[in-house]
């Protein structure tokens, strides 16, 4: 993977070629020696982070930094001023503008952590923003009944397993512990999406099959808009008619996912099967063993895990760590083990 670039911005040569130098090793670098230059380097390549001096002649840092946040293009890019100790005005005007800065002459070390944590911010941002999509799209379709359109869970899918790909040094734990934590219909699939795409990872599968695997997870659960809300929120026990009822989500799914375009078998097959079990106590076809494909075991054990811990009507949330433990001790004949024993390995 290419090394991250950053936009240096300074009018003083030596101060290009100090920091330069200390961050030649992890970065690659282009620099500017004003507001404008920078502008101009700007509409050629989008760094992913900008360290700017503040006091320039004609534009200075923090007129070229407001001109870039209230750009839809550049705004999201992280910024750190550069400026020097005795220049106080300078400083405040920064943190008035909510944007960080570093004293000159900058410590190498202090350079070095800074830009981590900020690069760490902008993947968590822009997974954050990919997972809010999603969630909005299945809002709508919850709330509002908007059809679901294949090409933009094909494009979801595909730019949400290109960013796990492109950070796979994330640690899952970081991005499962910043997710909501109270159980609803959009968020559940989407939580089941992103679970399903760190152990389909963690357990080898070729982007193809990683496609697959998290466009089914993403739908696994939509045809329970077709179920009476009353039934599907009950609190306390279901009786046989409702369980019966409840139990029809995982055809009405694959039926809405038909319906949407979708044709592959895996694809289908894995949203039928999410409630299968292993020793054959599931639904709806009541399939054993091998017999329920490895999409639908990993969607299975995803789905009980972010059921168990996230906030319920009916009872308080579990912990990861006691979720993935009462999976464990309850559940071994019905879930794959392998499967629950590798979550617990990416979740602690
Ligand atoms: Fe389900």
């Amino acid at each position: 993977m290419d090394k991250p670039l950053i936009l240096l911005v300074d009018d003083e040569p030596i101060n290009l070629k100090t920091v330069g130098e200390i961050l030649r090793q992890f970065y690659r670098i282009m620099i500017a020696t004003g507001g404008e230059e920078a502008l101009n380097a700007l509409e050629k390549r989008v760094p992913e982070l900008i360290l700017l001096d503040i006091v320039m002649p004609k534009m200075d840092g923090l007129t070229l930094a407001k001109q870039l946040k209230s750009n839809p293009q550049t705004a999201h890019i992280p910024i750190i001023f550069l400026t020097s100790n005795n220049d106080k005005p300078s400083i405040v005007k920064a943190k008035s503008l909510g944007i960080d800065y570093l004293l000159k002459p900058v410590e190498p070390f202090k350079l070095q952590q800074r830009l981590r944590h900020a690069l760490v911010h902008v993947k968590v941002d822009a997974f954050f923003r990919l997972y809010h999509d999603a969630a909005a799209l299945l809002e709508r379709f919850f709330k509002q009944r908007t059809p679901l359109l294949l090409h933009e869970i094909d494009l979801w899918v595909e730019q949400m397993i290109t960013f796990n790909e492109a950070h796979s040094q994330l640690s899952a734990k970081y991005f499962l512990d910043h997710l909501p934590q109270s159980y609803n219909d959009p968020t559940h699939n989407v939580n089941v999406a992103i679970l399903s795409l760190f152990l389909g990872r963690a357990l080898h599968f070729s982007h193809h099959q990683l496609s697959d695997l998290i466009t089914a997870a993403l739908l696994h659960d939509i045809g329970k808009i077709t179920i009476d809300p009353t039934i599907l929120h009950k609190e306390g026990a279901l009786d046989w008619h409702e369980y019966l009822l409840v139990q029809k989500h995982a055809q009405e799914s694959v039926t809405l996912a038909r319906q949407m375009g979708i044709k592959k078998s895996p694809i289908l097959e894995a949203i039928l099967h999410h409630h299968e079990k292993l020793d054959g106590s599931g639904y709806p076809s009541g399939l054993a063993g091998n017999q329920i494909s490895l999409f639908a075991q990993v969607i299975g054990v995803c789905d009980v895990f972010d059921a168990l811990s996230t906030q319920r009507t009916f009872r308080e949330r579990y912990n990861s760590y006691d979720a993935l433990m009462l999976m464990l001790r309850d559940m071994p004949q019905q879930l794959n083990i392998q499967y629950i024993q590798k979550l617990i390995s990416l979740l602690h």
